[in-house]
């Protein structure tokens, strides 16, 4: 893909989102970027795992808005986090500088949005005491850890759009890099998507979903062994 034609969109909760135009995609819903995050991801992700100290694996970095409301939650809940997030194709300057999460949240951009950013890539940096941060660019097919994650925030492009992600192969290595009792969310419950999930090992629940879709997906890795 080649990703020279991106551009702001304003999504109905007011928060940005990008619309890479090639594919006809947006990063976000257009029901509102902001919304979508926090329930897909904060929500039914984060505090679903009750644990002091999480290890979190993104897939699709972007533009950084759930590492940002990630790394704001860790600080409120004073949990201890390391997040580890997979970008192939880094949003540049002139797009993350117009972003306008930090002013939407009322939150200090300097501290919690900026650096996610600016930071150097494949290298661990300690942003605060409760958040550790590395960003890996990588295609996430490639991408493979002995760290044992508990949440997988799962934010590829939609399956229509890149259905080579959303395979059981892809899903069986998620489910590798797991602990037991660990979860991988999405924004997607498309029936093939529940179907690969399944076939690679999770126990799938849908839940309801952010404004203006019906459903969302929290699979869990119950058992340790990949069907
Ligand atoms: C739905 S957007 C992610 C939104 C992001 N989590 C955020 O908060 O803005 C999907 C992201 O996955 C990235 N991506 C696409 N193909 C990828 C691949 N093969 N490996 C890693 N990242 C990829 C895209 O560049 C894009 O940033």
């Amino acid at each position: 893909m080649k990703y020279d034609n991106i551009h702001i969109v304003e999504t109905l909760d007011g928060s940005h989102t990008l619309k890479f135009a090639d594919i006809n995609e947006h990063y976000h819903s257009i029901n509102g970027a902001v919304q979508e995050s926090l329930h897909v991801f904060i929500k039914n992700g984060f505090h679903y795992i009750n644990k002091t100290k999480l290890n979190i694996l993104e897939a699709g970095f972007g533009t950084g808005l759930n590492a940002m409301l990630t790394f704001r939650e860790a600080e409120k809940c004073d949990k201890i986090v390391d997040y580890t997030t997979l970008e192939l194709y880094p949003v540049n300057e002139n797009i993350f500088l117009k972003l306008n999460y930090a002013e939407i949240l009322n939150i200090n951009s300097d501290i919690y949005f900026i650096p996610l950013h600016t930071c150097e890539w494949n290298n661990n940096i300690e942003l605060s005491k409760n958040f550790h941060f590395k960003k890996i660019n990588i295609n996430l097919s490639k991408y493979t850890d002995n760290k044992l994650f508990d949440i997988i925030y799962f934010d590829a492009f939609s399956p229509d759009k890149q259905a080579e992600l959303w395979t059981e192969t892809v899903f069986k290595k998620m489910f590798s890099m797991l602990n037991t009792g660990g979860i991988l969310v999405t924004y997607s419950a498309k029936g093939e998507v529940k179907r690969n999930l399944r076939s690679a090992g999770f126990t799938v629940t849908r839940l309801q979903g952010a404004a203006g879709k019906h459903h969302m997906i929290r699979a869990v890795k119950t058992n340790a062994i990949n069907k």
